[in-house]
């Protein structure tokens, strides 16, 4: 890898993260023909220095969208994934090289097929595990995807071409390692995630 490219990478995964603290709106803009995006909660700026938990309200987020927070300085992707594209994770079984995330870091409490607390909402960290770009989310199916006629939506990084389905497991034959990271994180209530925060003994 040359370092043209290794610049790329940076500058990439560092607009992902700049996008999700400073600019929810910019985010929306550059990406509201493939997904639509919602506002989130920032927390301080003191206490995204301290590494400090991050609480988010998800009360907005519909079936199928997405929003992006920034934690510990990395993006975090939150996404609501509807009954249909819960489906789509049956049929990627077998083609993702990690199916069961026993090599992919996760807590134990997402250690399961949705890879998450609740089945429907997806929390992964942004950053793709070959060389840390930012991955792009894109939901659209088959050839209107451009990415191939049997995509069923997951994320696509333009660096080396890894991809990942629905739940960020990566699929087979691809320079990315393992599956995306799934940070620490716990529900208050129905509508908060707090990332970076687990509860006791889960
Ligand atoms: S950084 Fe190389 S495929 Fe993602």
């Amino acid at each position: 890898m040359g370092s043209d490219e290794k610049f790329d990478c940076g500058r990439r995964r560092l607009m992902a993260a700049a996008a999700a603290a400073g600019s929810v709106a910019g985010v929306a803009a550059a990406t509201a023909t493939l997904i639509p995006f919602v506002a989130s909660m920032k927390p301080s700026e003191q206490a995204k220095a301290a590494g400090a938990p991050v609480e988010v309200d998800i009360s907005r987020l519909k079936p199928g969208q997405m929003m992006t927070v920034e934690w510990r300085g990395k993006p975090v992707w939150i996404i609501n994934r509807s009954p249909e594209m819960l489906e789509t994770l049956k049929k990627t079984n077998a083609k993702v090289s990690d199916p069961n995330s026993e090599r992919s870091l996760q807590p134990n409490y997402c250690k399961n097929e949705t890879r998450s607390i609740k089945p429907g909402i997806m929390v992964a960290v942004g950053v793709c595990t070959h060389l840390g770009c930012s991955p792009t989310a894109n939901f659209r199916k088959g050839v209107e995807s451009g990415i191939d006629a049997e995509w069923a939506g997951g994320f696509y990084c333009p660096c080396h071409g890894s991809t990942y389905d629905l739940a960020g497991r990566v699929f087979k034959d691809k320079l990315a390692p393992d599956n995306l990271e799934i940070p620490p994180y716990k529900y208050f209530g129905d509508a908060k995630i707090i990332i970076g925060e687990e509860t006791k003994g889960a």
